[in-house]
């Protein structure tokens, strides 16, 4: 399983590149809100310029024909866009005509099996089922990400299953050994999925001894 950073803070993204697991990077815009940015061409156009892999950008229009300009302006960013689209009928049809043109779509806010079966059959690239936010409603979101990757097995739908919303280490854990093709962590749970505090503690042990023994 990959890793994305879910961000638009540059020196997260700059960060998880040095630790070299991060492939790539998914935006939204509450995220790039977070960060007090107000020009959202140049700060995904930058996050494209410093990440190799993909980079998702979600379409801020709803309606069908405005959903499909702004996809394919998105698109023309930077080779390396992937255009966010919700998972919705008229998202269906925009993912559809896309696709036909070769243009990567992540099919976005995904909470069901039959979304992300159909969102495959448009001929989405990626799809994102949010597993913390149906975990917030009692659904378990980890068991959707399995059904959807058996189900792309067993039909041998090329589309890849990217599990978003994760909230703490254990979800992408899980996502993991459900088969989620890649995994989009916010940056502090990509710091805590190393953290253990046995093995600060013995890393404080070794130092310690090799202090009193062995110096
Ligand atoms: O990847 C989607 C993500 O940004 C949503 O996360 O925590 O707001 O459900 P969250």
């Amino acid at each position: 399983m990959r890793i994305f950073l879910d961000t638009a803070n540059i020196s997260e993204i700059r960060q998880g590149i040095k630790l070299g697991v991060v492939t790539g990077v998914t935006t939204n815009p509450s995220l790039v809100a977070k960060e007090g940015l107000t020009d959202y061409k140049a700060v995904v156009k930058q996050i494209c310029s410093i990440v190799l892999g993909s980079v998702s950008a979600e379409v801020v229009v709803n309606e069908t024909e405005a959903m499909i300009k702004q996809a394919r302006e998105i698109a023309a960013w930077a080779p390396n866009v992937v255009v966010k689209i919700p998972s919705t009928n008229q998202g269906l049809e925009v993912i559809s005509v896309l696709a036909k043109d070769n243009i990567k779509v992540n099919m976005t806010l995904c909470f069901t099996f039959n979304q992300a079966l159909l969102g495959a059959l448009a001929g989405a690239f990626y799809v994102s089922p949010f597993v913390g936010r149906l975990d917030d409603i009692g659904n378990d979101g980890i068991v959707l990400v399995k059904d959807i990757v058996d189900a792309y097995k067993k039909y041998d739908l090329k589309t890849e299953v990217l599990a978003a919303s994760i909230r703490h280490p254990e979800h992408c854990a899980a996502a993991a050994k459900a088969g989620a093709h890649i995994a989009t962590v916010p940056y502090q749970v990509l710091m805590q999925m190393m953290q253990h505090p046995l093995t600060d503690i013995g890393v404080a042990r070794f130092l310690a001894d090799w202090e009193r023994a062995l110096r």
